[in-house]
């Protein structure tokens, strides 16, 4: 792999090949899930681009920007098996990236940035697509691949791609998860070992609505079903909801495929998951 920390380097990087590209954006502190979005896009491009950055403009002022795990040398040791001589690794500084501080125009949302995880984290959807909007920028990819496991961050994505015309194609890739069903996650490494045990709610919730769903039940008693489970596990539930494929929430009467989307916290750590149920 060839490690670049600017883009001039990226940019010398990316002239060597003309292949079809796809990238894999990450924040390190890089675990299976981050890994199997590397093999996805391995099998859809023939050279991959592993973005790895913090972004600060996604971080609210009272979250964990500075506890944020950062380990390069480790997350190169786990990408090297996954990636070939030629593909690229991005590692920029945050100078490197907001070289004048916050960039004077950044991306706004819209409505799917302003519910769930942007009524609970104001701004950092803005945050997110600004980012996303300079890294496919910068690595200019046929294909990006984000996972399921934040698919409100993939429809504000997939949003911004369709109403500003950036010409790339957004993949989706499942939700990696610990045998337990517990969805692996970057934040998992803050939970003390019986936060840990409590963890798996989130997923038991997950399965708790979809069974409800196939037994039959409508929108308002699957969104009853997993919230009485995860409310159960954890501390706080910030929300648990059904949305259509657009974050808009779905009506009682809806049929068909639809997401479960929760968020709860255990202690001070918020983890959020999601899964299909057919209403
Ligand atoms: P990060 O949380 O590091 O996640 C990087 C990518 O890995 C995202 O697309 C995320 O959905 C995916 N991912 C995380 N855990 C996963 C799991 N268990 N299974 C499958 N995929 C998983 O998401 C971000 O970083 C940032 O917001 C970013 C898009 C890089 C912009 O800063």
């Amino acid at each position: 792999m060839r490690l670049v920390h600017d883009a001039a380097a990226l940019e010398a990087a990316l002239a060597e090949h003309d292949g079809r590209r796809a990238v894999v954006m990450t924040m390190g502190a890089l675990h299976d899930g981050h890994l199997s979005l590397v093999q996805y896009a391995r099998q859809r491009a023939d050279h991959v681009v592993v973005t790895v950055f913090v972004n600060p403009l996604q971080f609210g002022p009272s979250e964990d920007l500075d506890q944020y795990p950062r380990d390069l040398p480790g997350d190169l040791a786990a990408l090297a098996p996954a990636l070939h001589d030629d593909d690229v690794v991005y590692a920029p500084s945050v100078r490197e990236m907001y070289p004048d501080g916050p960039p004077q125009v950044q991306v706004a949302a819209g409505p799917v940035g302003d519910v769930l995880e942007g009524a609970v984290r104001p701004g950092h959807f803005d945050g997110v697509l600004t980012v996303v909007l300079k890294l496919l920028g910068r690595t200019r990819p046929d294909i990006a691949v984000f996972g399921a496991k934040d698919a409100q961050q993939v429809a504000a994505i997939r949003a911004m791609v369709r109403d500003l015309d950036v010409n790339v194609a957004v993949v989706e890739a499942p939700t990696v998860r610990e045998p337990d069903g517990l969805a692996m996650s970057s934040r998992n490494a803050y939970l003390s070992a019986a936060d840990r045990e409590r963890a798996t709610g989130l997923w038991r919730a997950l399965e708790a609505g979809r069974q409800a769903a196939q037994a039959g039940a409508g929108a308002t008693e699957v969104v009853a079903a997993a919230r009485t489970v995860v409310a159960e596990a954890t501390d706080v539930v910030d929300y648990v909801a059904l949305v259509d494929e657009s974050f808009a929430p779905v009506g009682a009467g809806t049929h068909g495929p639809v997401r479960l989307v929760l968020a709860a916290r255990l202690g001070t750590t918020r983890l959020i998951d999601n899964a299909m149920v057919v209403l």
